[in-house]
């Protein structure tokens, strides 16, 4: 997929995240094998007149490139100036946010705010634009209506902005993760623009990705919420659109050691103490599914220090894995 100068190896996209698609997250999608990565969103006040915190979001590594940095907000100067923050960051792509339908970025006319209001949207595109010179993207809902008729006029005005490409997640404003995404407004978009579309919405298998290639004709497919728990999905999608078996089959000694991977990468990029509150929740994600993750879910829940993580993800790994039994110092 080619969106401005940038190409990446191939359709597959994870999607942002907020308080998920963090540095660690991103690299376990990365070494999945995933086209390209998107960071979560950023708060264009907080880039500019925020603390070193916001910044912290902003870190990455050659490993994850390229990347894709997403920015929200409705200011089209603050926008722009955001958004020459995230460029001089060393970031391949910024993505504005035209989607989020939480209450308090709606307040601030940000997200799926923008969706019902196209001059404003024009205004913060063109600030954008000028503003940066790497590829510029945005992601959309299907508007406030189901008919995708907003979507369909923000993504031309869009195009006509010069943004590089779009993201399509095809639900309304106010519909949640609830119903299901309706693909028909993804392929629509398509039919009406040159650049790029990535298909976005309810693909939580590798056939269902390629569904959404063939049905849509969309140019990327992008995976949000099945690769929390389940980064290898990317493999497994590039292995069945290539015909070749998954190259990491995502079997329980492959989970585990994605877990002690993330745990470790975790630690180093938001030290030990924030990373073990956040391990809790995060690594009762990677054993969904897996034989006694009700114990190991229990015991994860009060973690706090990184040696007892390590200690209680082995410890669960002896108790499903007969090669790990004898292994616990
Ligand atoms: C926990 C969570 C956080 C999200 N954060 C963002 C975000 O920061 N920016 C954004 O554009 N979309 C965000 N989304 C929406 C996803 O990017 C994606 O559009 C949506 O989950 C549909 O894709 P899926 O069916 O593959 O999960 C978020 C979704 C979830 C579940």
């Amino acid at each position: 997929m080619k969106i401005g100068s940038i190409e990446t190896d191939n359709f597959t996209v994870l999607a942002p995240l907020a308080g998920i698609t963090n540095l660690p997250m991103r690299r376990l999608a990365k070494r999945a094998g995933c086209g390209l990565v998107n960071s979560e969103m950023i708060s264009s006040n907080g880039l500019v007149y925020g603390s070193g915190k916001t910044e912290l979001l902003l870190d990455s590594t050659p490993e994850e490139k390229p990347l894709s940095v997403q920015i929200f907000g409705s200011n089209p100067q603050i926008m722009a100036d955001a958004a020459r923050i995230v460029q001089d960051s060393g970031a391949d792509i910024v993505d504005i946010n035209f989607g989020c339908s939480v209450k308090k970025i709606l307040k601030s006319n940000s997200g799926s705010a923008l969706m019902k209001d196209p001059p404003l949207a024009r205004r913060i595109l063109e600030s954008v634009r000028r503003a940066v010179s790497i590829p510029l993207t945005i992601k959309i809902r299907s508007g406030w209506e189901p008919s995708g008729k907003q979507a369909l006029q923000i993504a031309r005005l869009a195009e006509d902005c010069g943004v590089n490409a779009i993201s399509v997640h095809p639900r309304t404003a106010t519909q949640g993760f609830r119903g299901t995404a309706d693909w028909s407004i993804i392929s629509a978009i398509k039919k009406a623009l040159t650049i790029p579309v990535i298909g976005n919405g309810d693909v939580t298998v590798p056939t269902e990705a390629l569904r959404m290639l063939s049905e849509t004709g969309c140019d990327g497919v992008m995976v949000g919420r099945a690769a929390i728990g389940n980064p290898m999905i990317f493999d497994e999608i590039l292995a069945l659109a290539h015909g070749r078996p998954p190259k990491k089959v995502a079997d329980d000694a492959q989970r585990i050691e994605m877990m002690l991977g993330y745990l470790h990468d975790s630690v180093r990029y938001l030290g030990e103490k924030t990373a073990c509150r956040m391990m809790r929740s995060r690594l009762c994600w990677f054993v969904k599914g897996m034989r006694n993750a009700g114990q190991f879910r229990n015991a994860i829940r009060f973690v706090a220090s990184e040696k007892e993580a390590r200690q209680l993800i082995r410890q669960y790994a002896g108790t499903i894995l007969p090669s790990a039994r004898n292994t616990e110092p």
